[in-house]
């Protein structure tokens, strides 16, 4: 139907004749003289229709914006004062000569001149995605992924699929279930991941897998959370960390190369425990300055027990982020990081302003100066190396409390004060400890298949809580977009570890029993990672979040306002698979 995309037409074209189709995307009547921009995939490329072509211009006329339309025209240089040379069409303008209305349209129900609700554009998203961030997102989402397959092709990688319809994997949410009809009253769990089957992949000995697959977790939405994602999921044979770490490493450097002309450089890598201490944070922004700084052994015996309690506890901590500036917060604004602080669960934020350095106390102002000697006050402004101008943030409480606190309110502060350094700040986190402990339970910090660092199963069943994981995580700009591990590939050890999480022999059995048994034939040593293709493309295309780089997805309540999912099934479907339904009493 047509010779070009209306985007692709630049100065080269000018003097020829082309053929185009696409949508009206703004309409200017200039007194008889008529412009139209039209938009396709591509772009935009202006359209003059004038009084020469009188039938012509009379069904430029009745254009309205979003009628898809075909056009013939000449290109043409724009006149002198016309020309926009930030558009690859802006040098030229097409003088229309035939015009064909293939589709009228109603007026929108989106209004692109203003921002539309999130429920609106879900709603009518495939007038959503004719915006042209949008269409340029998914473009450009098309090309990072045809660029991983070819990167991983050339790697030996193979792309196996793996089942949809299958048992529960446990990466710790919730899993979707489907009712099966053959078998009634039993369920298909959706995978969380397809773990499982990428390690049996590796007994086979395909060696070298990847995937890029739909994972489905139930768990509670966020930015960068939707209950159906992509992963780019890839596994190794005969790989050990470091090995599984260079592959992927060069894949990301080799995309943001490509696609962004960003040398991302070698990524540092980071232990856990570094990470928790100095950032509050298993995935780092390392784009912000501001740390953590440990103060209890200096706080051990002042008449605070806010501060002391916690410093002569084991399991407390007390920290402080200064933030260079701060001394200028109200206390209105202290209030409301108190505020903040205390959605983790802080009981307070102390606080020392810190207003001339040379002056000793009288250089500082705070509520709790009455409780700190000078001695104190100095050796905090040392440890903190605090300047004239800044603030001092306490936090005081259990370690698990103030590390979180803290670390969400270093990224607050990093914000509010424009802080962030740098474009893109990649890294690696290892040493993960194998389980954390939630109420006198263990639960592993990655999945139960990772494998521990340098450790035998009595080892590891003697001090399960000291032990560190052979697991590691890809974080870029704060943001967790991969994570992997080397797995267990020995029966013994995998038994071990199904019982330090509590699970019995049965259960384990029952729910796993397929990968010990295959852990009696050869198994081989494996290793492998997965990748959050959403949020990759999230941080790549600058977009707030993962919502934004995917065609249809869910909102955060998980449902799809476009066809109405979920909704109810029909009778005679609930009854072939043996389900009644109870309806919920209003609340
Ligand atoms: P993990 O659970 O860390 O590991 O997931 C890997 C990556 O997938 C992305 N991701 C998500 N993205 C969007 N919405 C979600 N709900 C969501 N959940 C996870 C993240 C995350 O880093 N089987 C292991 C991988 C392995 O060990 O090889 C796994 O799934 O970017
Ligand atoms: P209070 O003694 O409760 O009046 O608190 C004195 C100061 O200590 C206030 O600035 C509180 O915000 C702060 N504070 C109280 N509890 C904590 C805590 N657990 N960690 C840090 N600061 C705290």
């Amino acid at each position: 139907m047509r010779t070009d995309y209306c985007g692709n037409i630049d100065s080269s074209y000018i003097g020829q004749e082309v053929t185009l189709c696409g949508w009206v995307n703004k309409r200017r009547d200039l007194g008889g003289v008529i412009f139209i921009d039209l938009r396709d995939r591509e772009g935009i490329v202006q359209v003059v229709f004038d009084p020469d072509l009188p039938d012509v211009l009379d069904i430029a006329n009745t254009l309205r914006s979003e009628f898809c339309v075909k056009l013939t025209g000449k290109v043409r240089g724009r006149p002198e004062g016309q020309v926009n040379k930030d558009m690859r069409t802006g040098e030229i303008e097409i003088l229309g000569t035939g015009l064909e209305v293939i589709n009228k349209s109603a007026v929108l129900p989106l209004d692109w001149n203003q921002e539309n609700s999130e429920e609106q554009r879900l709603r009518y998203r495939y007038l959503d995605l004719r915006r042209p961030v949008m269409s340029q997102r998914l473009q450009f989402r098309a090309k990072v992924t045809a660029a991983v397959r070819r990167y991983l092709e050339e790697d030996g990688f193979l792309d196996i699929e793996t089942p949809i319809l299958t048992k529960a994997t446990p990466e710790g949410a919730r899993d979707y279930l489907v009712p099966s009809r053959t078998h009634k009253g039993e369920f298909f769990a959706l995978p969380q991941s397809p773990q499982l089957f990428k390690q049996l992949l590796m007994m086979s000995g395909m060696d070298r897998y990847y995937q890029i697959v739909k994972c489905f977790r139930d768990e509670d939405l966020r930015a960068d959370r939707q209950p159906e994602f992509t992963q780019i999921d890839l596994e190794t044979t005969f790989l050990d960390a470091d090995g599984v770490m260079q592959i992927t490493e060069g894949m990301i450097r080799n995309l943001f190369k490509t696609m962004l002309d960003v040398d991302l450089g070698d990524f540092p890598r980071m232990t856990y425990e570094e990470a928790m201490r100095r950032f509050g944070s298993d995935k780092p922004d390392l784009r912000n300055p501001l740390e953590l700084v440990d103060v209890a052994d200096l706080l051990k015996d002042v008449d605070f027990k806010v501060f002391s309690g916690p410093a002569n506890d084991e399991k407390g901590r007390v920290a402080v982020i200064r933030v260079p500036g701060g001394a200028s917060l109200s206390r209105k604004q202290i209030d409301e990081y108190t505020k903040f602080v205390g959605i983790y669960g802080a009981k307070g934020l102390a606080w020392v302003k810190v207003n001339e350095t040379s002056a000793g106390q009288d250089g500082l102002q705070s509520p709790i100066l009455k409780f700190l000697s000078a001695d104190i006050t100095d050796a905090l402004l040392e440890r903190t190396s605090a300047q004239d101008g800044d603030i001092l943030l306490f936090g005081a409480d259990n370690a698990t409390v103030v590390t979180e606190a803290m670390g969400a309110l270093r990224l607050k502060l990093g914000e509010d004060f424009e802080l962030l350094q740098g474009e893109w700040k990649p890294l690696w986190v290892v040493d993960f400890p194998m389980f954390e402990e939630v109420d006198g339970n263990l639960y592993a910090l990655h999945h139960p298949f990772t494998s521990p660092r340098n450790l035998s199963a009595e080892e590891l069943k003697a001090n399960p809580v000291g032990a560190l994981s052979d697991a590691y995580d890809m974080v870029l700009n704060g943001v967790e977009l991969g994570g992997g591990s080397v797995r267990i590939h020995d029966q013994a050890m995998q038994s071990a570890v199904f019982t330090i999480l509590g699970i019995n022999e049965e259960e384990a059995e029952n729910k796993f029993g397929f990968l010990l048994e295959a852990l009696k034939f050869g198994a081989p040593p494996h290793a492998g990672l997965a990748f959050g293709l959403d949020r990759l493309v999230m941080l790549m295309t600058g977009a707030s979040s993962i919502r934004d780089v995917m065609a249809f997805p869910k909102t955060t309540t998980a449902a799809c306002p476009l066809t109405d999912a979920p909704s109810p099934a029909n009778p005679q479907q609930l009854e072939e698979l043996a389900i009644a339904t109870v309806k919920k009493s209003a609340e």
